[in-house]
């Protein structure tokens, strides 16, 4: 009856019917009388431990058995009460262990997330690379440093300047992207700073500039390393003091946004060249994070791939096979080729999966191999049948490339041509015209 405010109350008059209640399941906490008809309540206690069930117990035990509640304790009560006890005092221990265990239970959910996290903002990953990229942009994202995205094309590098500023304190200002290299570099100063009416000829009227509208918020440059020497100055004061003057205006301004950059260039290289301003560098670059190209965390491929598929076509399914091509591949155009690739497959898959021929020739052809692994692993094809494909793939590969000039595979496989004419033959490989096919060639 008391503690029928704090949330459900089951009751149990013995251990029997107290393990029924708890497989039922199971209690955020129980109290727990020693002295019970039958079986006691340490014996009840030896039967949770062996359940494994973790649900705090608070004892109730009568002011001459205190020796039986430290014993309770010992098997793993929480807490005990003696009776007879205060209501309001019991009704505050209840409390106390319910918060308590939502605590805990909060503590351990948010620990799986950090160990266990394959997505962040957006952005989905299970290598470590990327785990490590999500706990840096969280922690980073809370304070000001400016930070340097690097990575090529197609790696999620505005993704990752976008979660920085979406998990900042800032994340109710604005977001601010600027494509450096698609502004054309007479135009870039005004674009940044802003100009003044007349300041040169077409500027008609006062324009404010993207850090003036970053105010308060994040200012995304991106294609940092394609400004010119001469912006390249005028930024780096504007980050150095944190003001700058309108073009044509002498008056200083001065914001508060914080910076994030990103570029596919090497920097480091492009300052060796002369090109990139060191000292600019090492203001923007004061958090460098570097983005792995995709080939280089293919763990990533499948979860990325079925990201996709979830997000455009909910229904479908990629097959074992399609997924071993999308792993095999090499993704020169990292994941946004990827994400091409699954907007291709589900245009042209019929029925409720994309299969391996959906996808891009490129893409499955040069999966073959990890497209037959795959299906070996599910089971689907024996393991003489996967080394026979396999080896017919390579055979094939290797005709195609030398004009199925079998004298030449031969000789690049290490096989006489005479052992290559009989597992073509075997194979039934067939060149796919026959009047090129040797045998003049020799
Ligand atoms: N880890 C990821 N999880 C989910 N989607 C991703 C991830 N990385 C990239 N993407 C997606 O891939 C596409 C390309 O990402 P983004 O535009 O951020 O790349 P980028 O590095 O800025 O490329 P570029 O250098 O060509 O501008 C986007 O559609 C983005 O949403
Ligand atoms: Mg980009």
């Amino acid at each position: 009856m008391l503690l029928k405010s704090e949330g459900d109350v089951s009751v149990a008059g013995d251990v029997e019917s107290a393990l029924r209640e708890i497989s039922l399941a199971t209690p955020d906490l129980i109290l727990l009388d020693l002295v019970m008809p039958g079986r006691s309540g340490l014996d009840l206690l030896a039967e949770l431990g062996e359940r494994s069930v973790r649900s705090p117990v608070i004892v109730l035990t009568a002011t001459n058995t205190v020796n039986a509640a430290v014993e309770a304790m010992k098997r793993g009560a929480a807490d005990f009460v003696t009776k007879p006890f205060e209501l309001d005092a019991l009704r505050i221990k209840v409390r106390d262990r319910l918060e308590k265990r939502e605590l805990l239970e909060e503590v351990e959910r948010l620990r799986d997330e950090v160990e266990d996290r394959q997505h962040f903002a957006g952005m989905v990953g299970r290598s470590d690379a990327m785990r490590s990229i999500f706990r840096t942009v969280e922690r980073i994202a809370k304070v000001q440093a400016t930070i340097l995205v690097t990575g090529e094309s197609g790696t999620g590098k505005e993704l990752v300047a976008r979660a920085i500023h979406d998990h900042s304190p800032r994340a109710e200002g604005p977001f601010v992207a600027v494509n450096c290299g698609a502004i054309p570099r007479d135009l870039i100063e005004s674009e940044l700073f802003g100009h003044e009416r007349g300041a040169f000829t077409g500027a008609t009227g006062r324009r404010t500039g993207r850090f003036e509208a970053a105010n308060g918020g994040t200012l995304f440059l991106d294609e940092i390393g394609e400004l010119d020497g001469a912006v390249q100055v005028k930024l780096l004061r504007a980050l150095q003091e944190r003001t700058f003057e309108r073009v044509g205006s002498s008056e200083s301004i001065s914001v508060d946004v914080r910076i994030v950059t990103a570029t596919n260039r090497d920097l480091v290289q492009e300052i060796a060249n002369g090109n990139f301003r060191e000292d600019l560098y090492y203001r923007v670059a004061v958090v460098p994070i570097a983005l792995p190209p995709l080939r280089e965390r293919r763990e990533d491929v499948r979860l990325l791939a079925q990201t996709f598929v979830s997000r455009m076509g909910p229904d479908k399914k990629l097959t074992p096979a399609a997924i071993g091509s999308l792993e095999g591949y090499t993704w020169p155009g990292n994941v946004r080729e990827l994400e091409n690739a699954i907007e291709y497959g589900l245009a042209l898959c019929e029925g409720d999966t994309i299969d391996r021929s959906d996808l891009p020739i490129s893409i499955g052809r040069s999966g073959q191999a990890e497209a037959l692994r795959e299906q070996w692993r599910q089971g689907e094809r024996s393991f003489e049948e996967t080394v026979t494909r396999f080896e017919t793939d390579i055979l094939r590969e290797s005709l195609e490339s030398h004009h199925w000039n079998q004298t030449q595979t031969a000789s690049a496989l290490g096989l006489t041509r005479r052992v290559l004419k009989l597992k073509m033959d075997k194979l039934d490989i067939e060149a796919p015209d026959p009047s090129s096919a040797e045998p003049g060639s020799e």
